[in-house]
Order: C-alpha cells, then structure tokens, then sequence
C-alpha cells in the first residue's frame, strides 16, 4: 500500500510514502502516456504521478534531504544549463506547467537526440544546442527568467553559472548549482573545492541559502541555491 501526500511548503510537489516507509518526491505529468527515463508512474484520480528518483537526479536528492529554496511554481521560466536527455528538465516542466517554460541548454549532440525527443511531448520544453560558456549564442531566449539551473560538471562550473546570469537572471531570481568536486580538482579536498567555488559565487554577488551534500545519491557532489542581488560584480 502507497501513500501520496502534497508537498505542504512547495506548491506542485508531491511525496509518495512506500511500504518500507521511504519516501520520494513526485511530480504530476504534463504529458501522460509518456516516459522519460523510465520512471514509475502512479495512476490515481485521472492523473499521472511520477516518482523522482533521487540517484538519477540532484534535484530530487537535494529535495530529500529538505532544499529549502524552492522556486519552481507554475509558470515560472527556468534556464536550464547540462540537461542532459532531459532526465530532471523533464520533472521541472512538470513543475512549472503549461505556462512556464523550460530552456534546455546541452552541447552533446548524442544526448541532445534524446532530449529532443522528450521536447516533442513537452510543449514548455525549449532544446537549445550550445555551450554554456557562450551564452552569446542562445541570445533568441526572449525573457530573463526566474531560475536558473546549472548542472555541467565543468572546472569552471562557478564562472559558468556567473556569465549566464548576468545576461538571463532576474534581479531577485533564483539559481541552483550541483557542484562536483572532482570535476574542478581531481587531488583537493572536495570541502576545500566547495568551499573556493561558494567564495567565488559570494564575490559575484550570490546569497547562498541552501547548502546539500548530495551523499549517498550522488557523491563528491553539493547542490546550493542562491538568490541573485542583479548586482553581479566582475
Ligand atoms: C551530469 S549531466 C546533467 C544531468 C541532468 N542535469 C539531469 O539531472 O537530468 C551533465 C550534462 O551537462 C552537459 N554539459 C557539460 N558541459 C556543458 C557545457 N559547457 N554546455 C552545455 N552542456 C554541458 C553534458 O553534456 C551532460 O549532458
């Protein structure tokens, strides 16, 4: 027997409680009939509920151990940096709705097929081929948006997010990092490596909130959120 609760705090989330008493969050799909990566999916009152596996995806896990910033309400727009074959996207557009939006940065042409094939059954889901040190060169996103979202496992992930944000983040917007220690510094502390990266995030204008270790789901990696002062200093 399953128990399906609605998130008390984060609008649009929703948890699922399983015999052995584990619990993992759930997103309702905006596309039934379809799967992602093949997750479950729990059919109850006419919709779809997809549980959000915590080892695939660092915003599940970061939602399991208690992310308190959590900004992803309908119709708000999210700039995706790393998404991949559209894994976590996919429950981010779940999140924000139909009238919300999705852009899906990738540079590797071989996942990017993949994500394609997700964007066709996601109308708010927007595939854009580039690098994420160029954001020049994906200029046709109209808006700045509310969230930006970077999971690219770079050496310079820190810089990464900082140069997108200056061109797409609102003042006051919110922005998620999933930094991987061994991307940035194969023989460093990984304490030491979070520690650089936070400073560098701080000096550029970012309030950290939230600060995860994402063990045991995805190791050597914190996930943080910040709240962008729009004020960014180089
Ligand atoms: C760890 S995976 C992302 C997983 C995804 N966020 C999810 O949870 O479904 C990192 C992705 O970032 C992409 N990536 C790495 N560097 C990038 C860059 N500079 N620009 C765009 N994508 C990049 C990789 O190709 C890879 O698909």
């Amino acid at each position: 027997m399953t128990r399906i609760r609605a998130d008390p705090k984060r609008q649009q989330l929703h948890w699922i409680r399983f015999d052995d008493g584990v619990e993992r969050p759930v997103t309702v799909s905006l596309s039934s009939g379809t799967l992602v990566y093949g997750e479950q999916v729990i059919s109850e009152e006419g919709r779809e509920l997809r549980v959000w596996d915590p080892y695939r995806s660092k915003l599940a896990a970061s939602l399991v151990h208690g992310l308190s910033v959590f900004a992803f309400s309908k119709g708000v727009s999210v700039l995706y940096l790393g998404a991949s074959s559209g894994t976590t996207a996919s429950h981010v557009s779940d999140l924000v709705g139909d009238e919300g939006i999705v852009y899906c940065v990738e540079f590797a042409p071989r996942v990017m097929r993949n994500l394609i094939q997700v964007c066709t059954t996601r109308e708010n889901m927007v595939p854009i081929l580039a690098d994420a040190h160029h954001p020049e060169d994906y200029m046709q996103i109209p808006e700045l948006v509310d969230i930006i979202y970077q999971d690219v496992a770079q050496p310079d992930q820190a810089e990464i997010l900082i140069t997108n944000a200056k061109r797409f983040l609102k003042p006051g917007g919110t922005a998620y990092i999933a930094v991987k220690a061994r991307s940035i510094d194969v023989v460093a502390k990984p304490s030491d490596v979070f520690l650089k990266e936070e400073q560098k995030l701080k000096n550029a204008g970012f309030t950290i909130v939230d600060r995860i270790s994402l063990e045991p789901f995805s190791s050597d990696h914190i996930f943080i959120s910040m709240i962008f002062s729009g004020d960014i200093i180089d």
